[in-house]
């Protein structure tokens, strides 16, 4: 999978990209990740992205020009990759959207600095906008490397283990059951006991019913979505469920 990344800032890129599941993915060539820089696509000596806004106000706005270059140039590369807007207006980033993009071959991903950018070109050649919450960032590029962080992470063979991934918070519809490594005691604590019985009909059943359990405390609106079978609904009676993503 690719993902092109328009930004002024392509600099800020290069950790991410290099260290962790990420940089491996990169290194495997199970994903390309190509920060473009936007100032290559001005044409005036001070390789201007910005100016001020018609109607006044506070701030200046990304000027259509040069986006409006970038992204063709990436389209002419490839006319199926997908343009994502990164912005405060967009769709809520979540695991379904994370699922839906991870199908694509190719997306472009257009990091906003200042005040936002040249409404035009988002009706022009913007196929989505995508937030990833409800609060204000200074650029587009945080929200990014979310993104392709996310995505990634469900791009097949990019985790090592395929398995991690499916047990990975909101894959099924219910956050992650806790986990526990050595030592077995510590700081008064021990690892819950049905950990180490080496049963593993029994180990699934805890691990299921702890995810169910975590969900109903914290995230008792994703109850609702979720998959819950015959034994999952007796067990979140049991701890006072009614249905409707609330507590009785
Ligand atoms: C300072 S913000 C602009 C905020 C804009 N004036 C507003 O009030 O909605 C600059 C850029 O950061 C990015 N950005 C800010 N918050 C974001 C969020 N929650 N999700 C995705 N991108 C965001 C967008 O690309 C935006 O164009």
């Amino acid at each position: 999978m690719i993902f092109d990344i328009i930004t002024i800032f392509p600099g800020y890129f290069s950790s991410p990209l290099e260290e962790g599941v990420l940089g491996k993915a990169i290194e495997q060539g199970l994903i390309k990740v190509r920060p473009v820089n936007l100032r290559d696509f001005t044409t005036d000596r001070h390789k201007t992205t910005d100016d001020r806004p018609y109607g006044g106000g506070a701030g200046m706005v990304m000027t259509p020009g040069p986006l409006a270059k970038a992204i063709s140039f990436l389209k002419e590369r490839d006319s199926r990759a997908k343009v994502i807007l990164l912005s405060p207006r967009g769709e809520v980033f979540s695991h379904e959207v994370a699922v839906r993009l991870s199908r694509l071959s190719h997306v472009i991903l257009v990091c906003g600095r200042y005040e936002g950018i040249d409404e035009r070109v988002i009706e022009k050649m913007v196929d989505q906008e995508l937030s990833i919450g409800d609060y204000v960032l200074s650029g587009g590029e945080p929200a990014a490397i979310v993104v392709v962080d996310a995505v990634s992470r469900l791009v097949p063979g990019v985790l090592g283990c395929e398995d991690s991934a499916m047990a990975d918070s909101f894959s099924d519809g219910l956050l992650e059951y806790p986990h526990y490594t050595r030592p077995r005691q510590f700081m008064g604590l021990s690892v819950p006991e049905v950990l180490l019985s080496g049963d593993h009909g029994n180990i699934a059943r805890w691990r299921r019913q702890q995810a169910l359990r975590l969900t109903l405390e914290r995230r008792p609106d994703l109850l609702e979505k979720a998959d819950l079978d015959r034994d999952d609904w007796q067990f979140l009676k049991d701890l006072g469920y009614g249905g409707k993503g609330r507590k009785e």
